[in-house]
């Protein structure tokens, strides 16, 4: 796929991750409708760097813990910038809890945004996307849906549906519409925490670093850009499933 003159949503694409793949796209011709939960701010400021980069930039709130949410987005998104092409659903929780202190709420919750929303805003998207149109989507999960974190169980049971959800959509949106994913390692400390967090983590894995957002970016734009791929989980995670 062509990704110049095509609209793109990204969720969460005001900050971190979310920021880097809004402006990656926008790098390679993509207008784009930057949702945000609490970021209006930070918003503003992405969708002013799109635009400065000679693309159309738009801005939507939403909050995607309700997953009725996802119609009314992808709606905003598309009056906003005409047909959405290419959906990244890269928005997120990263709660702390464990298989013996996980509450019914707070795993429902999880599975809701973390989940849910990416499901139903395919959906949306999937049905705005009318006619002879063809597009794109990259789901963002983790690594560590292969060998589970002990202390997000409720993150990482909602990332193996992710990693599912992306293989059954390929299948129900072909040939019309790909879905792909990156499975993402250490890339940036989550919030809360600083560099010497991540840096500790890195030092287990075999490329020794953080990998920092430039090559999520770089593997979103491929799976985008090869026609042939859908289905397809890249893991940008510097070898750390290796060891
Ligand atoms: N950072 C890493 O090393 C790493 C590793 C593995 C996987 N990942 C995945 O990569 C993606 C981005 O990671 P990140 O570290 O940049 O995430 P993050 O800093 O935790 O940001 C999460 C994003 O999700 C949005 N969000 C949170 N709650 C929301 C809600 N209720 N409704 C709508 N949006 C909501 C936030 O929007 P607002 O800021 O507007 O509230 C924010 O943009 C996530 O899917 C994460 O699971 C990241």
């Amino acid at each position: 796929m062509d990704i110049t003159g095509r609209s793109a949503l990204v969720t969460g694409g005001a900050t971190r991750v979310g920021k880097s793949l809004t402006l990656a796209l926008a790098g390679a011709g993509a207008d784009v409708f930057v949702h945000y939960n609490s970021s209006a701010g930070p918003a503003e400021e992405t969708a002013s760097e799109v635009e400065a980069l000679g693309r159309r930039a738009a801005v939507g709130g939403a909050n995607l813990s309700d997953p009725a949410a996802a119609a009314e987005l992808v709606a905003a998104a598309t009056d906003a910038l005409g047909p959405i092409s290419i959906l990244i659903n890269s928005a997120s929780g990263f709660p702390k809890d464990s298989l013996a202190d996980a509450t019914i709420e707070g795993f429902r919750s999880t599975l809701d945004l973390t989940l849910a929303s990416p499901v139903f805003l395919t959906q949306a998207y999937a049905a705005a996307l009318s006619g002879e149109a063809d597009g794109a989507v990259v789901n963002v999960t983790d690594v560590k849906t292969r060998r589970p974190y002990l202390d997000h169980f409720s993150y990482v049971i909602a990332k193996g549906g992710i990693d599912t959800f992306t293989r059954a959509a390929a299948r129900a949106l072909a040939p019309r519409i790909r879905v792909n994913a990156v499975a993402l390692g250490v890339i940036l400390p989550p919030p809360g925490e600083d560099d010497f967090y991540a840096e500790k983590l890195a030092a287990a894995i075999p490329m020794k670093r953080v990998g920092g957002t430039a090559p999520v970016a770089a593997a979103m734009l491929a799976l985008i850009q090869n026609d042939f791929l859908t289905g397809e989980i890249v893991r940008v995670d510097g070898g750390g499933h290796l060891v």
